[in-house]
């Protein structure tokens, strides 16, 4: 039946989702699938059923798409879709609700607080000293780290404080964890191969991630066989325990001294030119096309 690629949306990742979901539509079209664009910021969902859409490939990011929210009017409808259901894309989007489960379950994450915009008025020098003087600040639920910054002093926790919660009601300040940064891909039940990001930026932010031409993508990552494997056994935990499934992306980082921190979980990564799902899933020997075409097929089991 005919596939709607959803891309778009009304997110703060609406123009990433924009390219995901062309890279996504043009695959399809190239494997011979009768696919086409629908945007949910220019049309109710409803109109889905009546232009005749049969399934749907979720390419959106970030809330209304990522966030379970699409996902249940999907289901309202009828429509199978890509990836995570209802409440492995809510968990995952919530960066505090996943990191408390992960913790719960012994999984390793770095040390952080969670601030509501009614306790604004924390102590910031004493929360910097609490979380080791350097801190990296989130908004819960937000994507490509749009609205994230990092804070050495408490003049620059306030600022990236008042930064994050531009973007959302609750907000992370996460220790900083000197160390390498590495995400995993995930296709089904498994893992696909490690790869390592290294930017000169200060973090892998929203530029290093879709603009800069410095940043440096390692696959093979570099780790051992034994090491490879840990992170890939922790990222299927990972997103097991958040009810994720289909696909999605794991990050994590690793510390000088070999400690392994998980730091978020992404129930629809991008699929971009430059996105890290597809560069994984190349260096397994499964080029875009059949990428997408295996995303897909999900929505026949
Ligand atoms: N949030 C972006 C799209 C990613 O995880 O790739
Ligand atoms: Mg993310």
């Amino acid at each position: 039946g005919k596939v709607a690629v959803l891309m778009g949306g009304s997110s703060a990742e609406r123009a990433v989702s924009l390219k995901s979901g062309a890279a996504v539509l043009a695959a399809l079209t190239e494997r011979g699938i009768d696919a086409s664009a629908f945007d949910p910021a220019e049309q109710p969902v409803q109109q889905l059923i009546e232009q005749g859409f049969e399934r749907v490939f979720i390419a959106l990011h970030g809330r209304g798409g990522e966030d379970g929210s699409m996902q249940g009017a999907l289901q309202t409808l009828g429509l199978p879709y890509t990836g995570s259901g209802i409440l492995g894309c809510a968990l995952a989007m919530d960066k505090v609700r996943t990191k408390q489960i992960w913790q719960a379950m012994g999984l390793p994450v770095a040390a952080s607080i969670s601030v509501e915009p009614q306790h604004t008025d924390i102590d910031c020098a004493q929360t910097l000293h609490q979380l080791g003087g350097r801190v990296i600040v989130k908004p819960a639920n937000e994507g490509s780290s749009i609205g994230m910054s990092v804070a050495n002093n408490a003049e620059q926790l306030a600022q990236a404080l008042s930064q994050a919660f531009n973007y959302d009601q609750q907000v992370l300040i996460e220790r900083w964890i000197v160390g390498k940064e590495y995400t995993v891909g995930l296709l089904g039940a498994e893992a696909l191969p490690v790869i390592r990001l290294q930017t000169p930026h200060e973090f892998y932010d929203f530029d290093a991630k879709y603009q800069a031409t410095d940043t440096q993508y390692h696959c093979p990552a570099g780790l051992n066989d034994s090491d490879e494997q840990q992170l890939q056994t922790l990222a299927v935990q990972a997103f097991d325990a958040l009810g994720c499934h289909g696909w999605g992306r794991i990050d994590a980082m690793r510390d000088e001294q070999g400690q392994w921190y998980l730091l978020e979980a992404n129930a629809v990564p991008g699929m971009t030119e430059k996105s890290l799902v597809p560069m994984a899933a190349q260096a397994r020997g499964m080029d875009f096309p059949a990428l997408v075409e295996a995303i897909l097929a999900q929505t026949l089991e």
